[in-house]
């Protein structure tokens, strides 16, 4: 059976007429490292087996390399396993401009802005590292975005974008991250969607790739429209999958399948 046909049979045989499934409530949103299986449960743990931490170790280095022309990041940020520490967990944003930023958009920001450097651009090696050292360093400590205030029309888009029935499948993000939480699906066992062991090391990636890589493979999986990586529609989806995730640890940098 093609994988196209295996989500139809398996939304027509959940789904026809079905309501979509209970709304989960912030605190019982479990991270996608309870349904690892116990080899790669292990890895995670074992930074000498946990491929990410060679991304991790990279963006330490590169962040005390000094550009031609412009300070390095730790010029500005010295003792980031202190200063920097919990910043992940603020991520996304919204910044004194009004934009909402995840910590790839404030990476950047301060690389153009601050550093006077060319954008390194989406998914490349340097700002995977960068975002994978920095979230790295809040390994442990809960997710925290604010959701109210200026974050608030940014957090309402992405909660109506998880509830949208999208793509050729008709599925929407929750019917999956709450409705099927546990079931398998082509060898996955669906998880709530937190997106808290991002930057993550995937093996189908044989490589790290962001928590927007990850949403694309999910939009491309029910025939939908795949947004661009750092796009508005992403970012505001993040920002509602950090708010269902409060109070979860961040985990990066994560393994998956
Ligand atoms: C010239 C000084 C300077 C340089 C160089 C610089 N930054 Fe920054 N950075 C700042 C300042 C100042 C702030 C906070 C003020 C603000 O909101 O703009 C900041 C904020 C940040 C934040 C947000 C922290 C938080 O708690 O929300 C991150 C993350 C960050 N920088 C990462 C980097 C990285 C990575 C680099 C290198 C690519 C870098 N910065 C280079 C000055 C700098
Ligand atoms: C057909 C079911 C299905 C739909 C619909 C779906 N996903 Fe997924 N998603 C999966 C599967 C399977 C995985 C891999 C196993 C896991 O972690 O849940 C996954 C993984 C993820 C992850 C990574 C979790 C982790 O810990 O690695 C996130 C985040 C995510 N999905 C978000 C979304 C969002 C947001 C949408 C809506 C745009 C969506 N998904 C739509 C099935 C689905």
């Amino acid at each position: 059976m093609s994988r196209a046909l295996a989500l139809l049979a398996l939304a027509g045989g959940l789904f026809s007429g079905a309501p979509v499934g209970a709304q989960v409530a912030s605190g019982q949103v479990t991270s996608g490292s309870a349904f690892l299986s116990p080899d790669l449960a292990r890895r995670q743990a074992d930074p000498t087996r946990n491929p990410g931490w060679f991304w991790v170790e990279q963006g330490e280095e590169l962040f005390s390399r000094k550009p031609a022309g412009g300070a390095a990041c730790l010029s500005c940020h010295a003792d980031p396993a202190s200063t920097l520490r919990g910043a992940a967990t603020r991520y996304p944003q919204v910044d004194r401009g009004g934009a909402l930023l995840n910590l790839e958009g404030r990476i950047e920001q301060c690389r153009v802005e601050r550093q006077t450097q060319p954008a390194f651009g989406h998914e490349s090696q340097e700002l995977l590292a960068l975002t994978a050292y920095l979230a790295s360093l809040s390994r442990g400590l809960p997710m925290n975005v604010a959701v109210d205030g200026p974050a608030r029309p940014f957090y309402d888009a992405g909660k109506a974008f998880f509830e949208r029935r999208q793509g050729q499948l008709n599925l929407s993000c929750r019917q999956c991250h709450d409705g099927l939480v546990g079931q398998k699906l082509r060898g996955d066992t669906i998880s709530h969607g937190a997106g808290t062991g991002y930057p993550a090391y995937r093996l189908e990636w044989n490589g790290v790739g962001s928590l927007h890589r990850r949403l694309r493979a999910c939009s491309l999986g029910v025939r939908a429209t795949q947004f661009d990586h750092g796009g508005p529609e992403y970012l505001a989806l993040e920002l509602y999958l950090a708010g269902r995730a409060k109070g979860l640890p961040v985990e990066t940098p994560a393994i998956r399948r």
